[in-house]
């Protein structure tokens, strides 16, 4: 498929957010996977109910306030260590490994390359430096400009702006389906990373292509 350039989503995406899951079980044995998956859904619910009131805080604040709520309703007692412990990890998530090499393929075929991301920009460039990925983007572009979570269009046109290219000439890439029907509604081209075997989500919309990991995207790119 011919683009102009790619924009990829972070977390989930590029970073792994799943080795979350094994720290949580050594801290709450037994929990680690119920915490997992409560805190990345109240993390989202979260930015979305910020973004429909108008009340944008920072993604690590976030973040972590929903780490708070999960363990509160799992019964866990958070200890100001274990947060530490948690969000520390969250702060230098390793990339997936096929990622750096796919990303350097990419970007030597002349594409643009961005990220954007829910993350604010003290988090994204951490994890991003941490990965050593630094050289390989335009951007990395942060909801925090707009103090709007995606899915808002505003979110999205962030990539748009800031790159000079058209939507339909651009793929964005995420492993989250309603990050890409956002992104699809928002009129870009869209790739769904489906690392887990997800289900599609039931919003009218089908990704323009789906793979397992972004070797499937240099592929469908190539
Ligand atoms: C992000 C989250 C939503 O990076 O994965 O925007």
């Amino acid at each position: 498929m011919p683009v102009q350039a790619i924009i990829f989503d972070a977390y989930g995406t590029l970073f792994d957010v799943y080795s979350i899951g094994a720290l949580a079980e050594r801290l709450f044995p037994g929990k680690g996977a119920a915490v997992a998956e409560l805190w990345r859904d109240k993390q989202i619910e979260y930015t979305r109910l910020r973004t429909l009131s108008n009340t944008y805080k920072p993604f690590w604040e976030v973040t972590q306030d929903a780490l708070v709520f999960t363990c509160r309703k799992l019964g866990l007692e958070l200890t100001l260590d274990a947060q530490t412990q948690i969000m520390g990890q969250y702060a230098k998530l390793e990339a997936f490994p096929e990622n750096l090499a796919v990303l350097k393929s990419l970007k030597a075929k002349g594409l643009k390359l961005a990220i954007l991301s829910n993350g604010n920009p003290e988090m994204l460039d951490a994890v991003v430096q941490a990965a050593g990925m630094s050289d390989l983007f335009t951007q990395v572009l942060s909801v925090h400009t707009v103090k709007k979570f995606k899915t808002a269009p505003e979110a999205y046109q962030l990539g748009t702006d800031t790159l000079s290219v058209l939507a339909k000439d651009t793929l964005f890439v995420s492993s989250n389906c309603w990050d890409i029907c956002g992104a699809a509604w928002f009129g870009y081209k869209t790739f769904w990373v489906n690392r887990s075997n997800a289900p599609l989500e039931e919003l009218g919309i089908t990704p323009h292509a789906e793979g397992r990991t972004l070797e499937d995207l240099a592929r469908f790119v190539t």
